[in-house]
């Protein structure tokens, strides 16, 4: 048990574990070869409650720690990565709301994702990515309505969500003071998906430009008040970090799973190649990483679930076990050899969808800016 986690989020693990087994894996194979979201598997997934793991007891969840949510992420991203970042980013959309918005907005949320609805968190442009505070994308009030109008990109559930988190100027004088967050339904008149993206790994999940034209919603949507956006973004993102640190466990530890495997079967000069020395090296080498990175996830998660900062936690877990997770992956890949190159076996695809965990959600080179600019506060 890598987690030490509550009894209920035990069973629950059983559950999932069974769950990816016979549902996730060789959908999401597929969705890897042909880059076909599949809905079904989500559907079926928000049958089990899956979608759900992040709403607050008040609004209907069922009251798990963080770090028992994690220890079920962790699982579904070992299954596959794309399917834990579609779950983990529609938490991501969540989080605006939930950190910002008023009881009716969180309730509207909650609802719409125990309808097994999912959320997208809308901050990036075409020229504003690790410069988060340089969109261009507007919001201007009209009589009882708040109007839309700029384009989004790579955003994970683009196409597939039932509300949107958008950060907009309100006011352009007031630079990074003048941008708000506003509440977008999926029916807004206005809004649509845009280009898909044909990414390298995590396939099984929805990435898509996301387009406001005249994009209408009630004045009562703005998240927070104005002038707050940039703010709540960040306080979003400090939080959504840990989660994908969290992930990129997952990943890494699928990764030490497939060569413990596979070193203990292949025989090579009589014996299985695990009973070389320099192969117990490496695995030991990636467990010993991989659990680093799975006890600074669980620091940043408890934090936050004690009320704690974790601004550092957080950015310090994400950037720390994303580079674990390429580099665990890359060894996995050493450990089978010229079979771990090929697509018949599964370590290969490991590397593909753990590049992104370094660059989404804040680049390890943001991230330590992020760190470093806490360390500058002390
Ligand atoms: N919490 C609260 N407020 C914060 C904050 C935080 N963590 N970080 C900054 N702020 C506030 C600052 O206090 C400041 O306000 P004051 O002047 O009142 O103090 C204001 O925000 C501006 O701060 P900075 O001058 O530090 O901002 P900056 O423009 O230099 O940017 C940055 C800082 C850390 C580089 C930020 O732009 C950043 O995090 N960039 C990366 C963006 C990112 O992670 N994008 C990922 C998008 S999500 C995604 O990947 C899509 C998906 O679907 C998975």
């Amino acid at each position: 048990m890598p987690y030490l986690i509550s009894e209920e989020a035990q069973d629950l693990l059983q559950d999932v574990r069974k769950f990816c087994e016979n549902e996730v894996v060789d959908t999401c194979i597929e969705a890897d070869k042909t880059g076909e979201w599949p809905r079904e598997l989500y559907e079926k997934a928000a049958e089990q409650g899956y979608l759900q793991l992040e709403i607050p007891e008040e609004f209907g969840g069922v009251g798990l720690s963080r770090i028992d949510v994690a220890a079920l992420f962790e699982e579904m991203a070992k299954a596959d990565a794309g399917f834990a970042t579609t779950i983990s980013a529609s938490g991501l959309g969540m989080k605006p709301v939930l950190i910002a918005g008023t009881d009716e907005q969180k309730q509207y949320i909650c609802d719409l994702i125990m309808d097994g609805g999912l959320g997208a968190f809308c901050l990036t442009e075409p020229g504003a990515g690790s410069d988060a505070s340089a969109g261009t994308t507007t919001a201007v009030l009209d009589g009882d309505e708040w109007v839309l109008n700029g384009r989004k990109c790579f955003i994970t559930n683009g196409a597939v969500a039932s509300f949107y988190c958008v950060v907009a100027s309100t006011d352009k004088s007031k630079g990074v003071k003048g941008l708000s967050m506003f509440l977008v339904p999926a029916t807004a008149p206005g809004l649509s998906a845009g280009k898909e993206e044909d990414k390298m790994g995590i396939r099984s999940s929805n990435t898509t430009d996301v387009v406001l034209e005249d994009c209408r919603i009630p004045a009562s949507n703005i998240i927070g008040k104005e002038g707050e956006g940039f703010k709540i973004a960040m306080q979003t993102l400090d939080q959504a970090r840990a989660w994908m640190g969290c992930l990129s466990v997952g990943i890494a530890q699928r990764g030490i799973d497939e060569a413990l495997k596979y070193t203990k079967e292949r025989v090579q000069f009589g014996k299985p190649i695990i009973k070389n020395q320099s192969l117990q090296f490496k695995l030991a080498d990636m467990d010993i990483k991989t659990e680093v990175a799975r006890q600074m996830v669980a620091n940043a998660l408890t934090r936050m679930d004690e009320g704690l900062d974790y601004s550092r936690e957080s950015a310090i877990a994400k950037c720390y076990a994303s580079d674990i997770a390429m580099e665990v992956a890359s060894e996995a890949i050493q450990a089978f050899g010229g079979y771990g190159y090929s697509r018949e076996y599964p370590v290969e695809k490991l590397l593909r969808d753990a590049k992104i965990f370094q660059i989404f959600e804040g680049t390890n080179e943001i991230l330590r800016i992020v760190v470093a600019n806490n360390l500058m506060r002390r």
